[in-house]
């Protein structure tokens, strides 16, 4: 298969050694007479965090609810780690090891941090809800929760509620949350948004540190945190990849430059120079 597509020539070529865990080709969303999402395509190895930017009404979220499986696409194809999932729904995609996590919490605030982190994870492996545990079958379940909970730093916090947490605390149980359902993929859409300058870089800092086992791509409006965490940047621009590769590469695009400044308006530099 090749999934660089005629409209996405730039997608570059993972290292040979890395496995892909994602592989996106011609995929589209229309909304009527709109098309959103225009025959992208993408590649993602094993270790990776890709970052997806681009202006406003680019198509992004749109972008993410088709992979996610919550937007009928009008075309293409995703393969999750060697499987075909095209056809699968959110659950399905979710059980499969794709997961996204939502730009409003999606946390049930008289739960404690624990029950939050088991209940999802009962979600996502299609178990029925219950607000409690059942001793035995759950303890797989709330060992998980409480080593991904660890994970993220919120240990002193297992068992408090979720209505007495931070903004940044609660983005951090919605990653526990996600980790203590084994992904392939994670989805992060616009993580720091609303979090202050020191939760934006704790987060940041928590991104860096997941399993090298799973890929991530991550929506962020914040540039300085997409060149700390990004591998390889895409940018999205009416529907259409227009530049894909590495953060300098990507900086360097004057295709880039022109769709967020536009024309006759680059006297500042879009990005600053960040050394990673
Ligand atoms: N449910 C919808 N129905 C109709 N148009 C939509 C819908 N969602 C998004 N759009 C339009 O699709 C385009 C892409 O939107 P979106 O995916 O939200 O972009 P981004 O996340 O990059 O800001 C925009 O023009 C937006 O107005
Ligand atoms: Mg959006």
């Amino acid at each position: 298969m090749n999934p660089v597509t005629a409209t996405d020539p730039s997608v570059p070529a993972p290292a040979a050694s890395a496995p892909l865990l994602l592989e996106v080709e011609g995929l589209t969303v229309r909304y009527g007479a709109l098309t959103a999402v225009d025959s992208v395509g993408m590649r993602l190895a094993v270790g990776r965090r890709h970052a997806l930017i681009g202006p406003n009404g680019a198509g992004k979220s749109s972008l993410f609810a088709a992979l996610a499986g919550a937007q009928r696409t009008a075309g293409g194809q995703i393969v999750l780690d060697g499987q075909e999932i095209t056809g699968h729904d959110e659950a399905q995609r979710a059980k499969a090891g794709l997961v996204r996590t939502y730009q409003h919490s999606n946390l049930f605030s008289g739960l404690s941090v624990l029950d939050n982190v088991r209940v999802g994870v009962e979600r996502t492996e299609g178990q029925p809800l219950r607000p409690w545990p059942r001793r035995r079958a759950d303890r797989r379940i709330v060992e998980a929760a409480i080593e991904s909970i660890e994970r993220v730093g919120l240990a002193d916090r297992l068992n408090a509620p979720v209505s007495a947490l931070s903004h940044g605390e609660r983005r951090q149980v919605e990653v526990a949350l996600v980790l203590a359902c084994h992904p392939k993929v994670v989805l992060f859409d616009e993580p720091t948004a609303g979090m202050s300058a020191a939760e934006t870089h704790h987060f940041a800092a928590l991104i860096e540190s997941l399993p090298d086992t799973m890929a991530a791509i991550i929506i962020e409006h914040d540039l300085d945190v997409v060149f700390r965490l990004a591998h390889s940047i895409s940018v999205l621009a009416a529907g259409k990849v227009i530049a894909s590769g590495t953060p300098a590469q990507v900086r360097d695009d004057p295709a880039v430059q022109e769709a967020y400044l536009g024309s006759g308006r680059g006297d500042e530099p879009l990005f600053e120079e960040v050394s990673r």
